[in-house]
């Protein structure tokens, strides 16, 4: 789909590291042209022409990210990415709400974003994390998450859809659940919320982060969706400018209320606009349109995958368009660096979710991961490729 508005795919390319970041649309990269080459200005600091303009498309970007994600527009905090607001969770907001001794529940199969600063948080207050069992294909069931609850659960904290496995969280029955023990739902959105329809009230969310770049939008702008009245009682991690109402030389001072309390300085202006244009780009495709047709794809790679006896599959059941893999006896890196003398682009590691391996056996895994402009052609010359690899080390030396 839309393939002609991505200029990086007029070049011979397969680009198949969409959870890493995704291509940007002309239209996404000409809304940030603009607003250098038409409109630069700070932020609610100028009266003239461009800086109206510019407040209108920041304060604007608001209510597009609260009307895709389902939340009132006085929830939503920009940010730098996911790890920022992750960060911003746990230090501005759980730091001060926890005490030793509560339990935080997470995954072995999290990123390292929604792990360290949690494990800093337990060195920090003393507070317990305990990782909820996932199945043998590596997914979490609602079941587990039943399990591991105790009377000292204060926080759940997981990614909607992980970045290795791919698995889709049933997040509205965990939110339901959360909200019936009174516990807190911390959601990283970072993997769903670029692919399918995210609902921050249905599920019952408290915490909701998301990043720009993995969403048609640039790097160095995410999102923060905290629930009004949490967002009250967080405190920022950075003081400044823009979040200050006022303070005076006998060490007294006053913050805004609201979002603009913890986005101190001046923010990523054109990332924002540019979000902002990423977030109406989707939506004009439709953001169910888009997981429907990645799961469709994924149907197709595991298909031909399956014909070729030296791939070794890690998720093949899961409902996103994310698939692990490695070639038997072939470091993942070797595999990638081999796949990259046909112009195909995969990321190989340990994709940052680096405990996984306790579930998986393995460290190291070949990841492709597709968006909406992805197709069959791509997966074809992928399928060409691994079919080919018996040569991998006269390509790999
Ligand atoms: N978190 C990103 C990934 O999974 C970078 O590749």
């Amino acid at each position: 789909m839309n393939r002609e508005d991505f200029l990086m795919l007029n070049e011979d390319i397969v680009y198949l590291d969409n959870g890493a970041t995704t291509l940007k649309p002309k239209e996404v990269v000409q809304s940030m042209v603009d607003y250098y080459t038409k409109h630069t200005s700070n932020i609610h600091r100028g009266e003239y022409d461009a800086a109206i303009i510019t407040n209108q498309l920041y304060d604007g970007a608001r209510d597009v990210v609260a009307k895709f994600i389902n939340s009132e527009s006085s929830e939503v905090i920009f940010t730098s990415g996911s790890t920022m607001s992750i960060n911003m969770v746990v230090f501005g907001y759980m730091k001060k709400h926890l005490k030793r001794g509560d339990e935080v529940l997470l995954t072995k199969s999290e990123h390292a974003s929604n792990i360290l600063p949690w494990m800093k948080l337990s060195e920090d207050i003393g507070i317990t994390i305990k990782f909820m069992e996932l199945n043998e294909d590596y997914e979490l069931t609602v079941e587990s998450v039943l399990k591991s609850i105790t009377e000292r659960t204060k926080v759940i904290s997981i990614a909607q859809v992980t970045n290795v496995v791919g698995d889709v969280r049933d997040v509205d029955a965990i939110g339901k659940i959360c909200k019936e023990k009174k516990i807190l739902f911390n959601v990283d959105g970072a993997q769903s919320v670029p692919h399918m329809r995210v609902d921050f009230k249905k599920s019952n969310m408290d915490f909701l982060s998301f990043s720009g770049h993995k969403m048609c939008g640039p790097s160095g702008v995410g999102v923060l969706i905290v629930k009004k009245e949490l967002l009250d009682e967080m405190e920022p991690l950075c003081y400044g400018g823009g979040m200050n109402q006022s303070f005076e030389a006998d060490m007294t001072y006053e913050l805004k209320v609201g979002p603009s309390k913890f986005e101190a300085g001046t923010p990523p202006i054109a990332e924002v606009i540019g979000l902002s244009k990423a977030i109406q780009y989707l939506e004009k495709i439709g953001i169910e349109k888009i997981h429907e047709y990645e799961v469709e794809l994924k149907k197709y790679l595991v298909k031909e995958l399956e014909k070729i006896p030296n791939i070794i599959l890690y998720n093949k059941n899961s409902n996103s368009g994310i698939l692990a893999f490695n070639i038997d006896g072939v470091f993942a890196q070797d595999s990638a660096i081999y796949l990259n003398h046909f112009n195909i682009y995969v990321r190989a590691g340990n994709h940052c979710a680096k405990i996984l391996k306790d579930n998986m056996k393995i460290k190291n895994t070949v990841r492709v991961s597709m968006y909406f402009y992805n197709n069959k052609k791509d997966i074809d010359r992928l399928i060409e490729a691994l079919k080919k690899s018996e040569d991998i080390f006269k390509i790999v030396i």
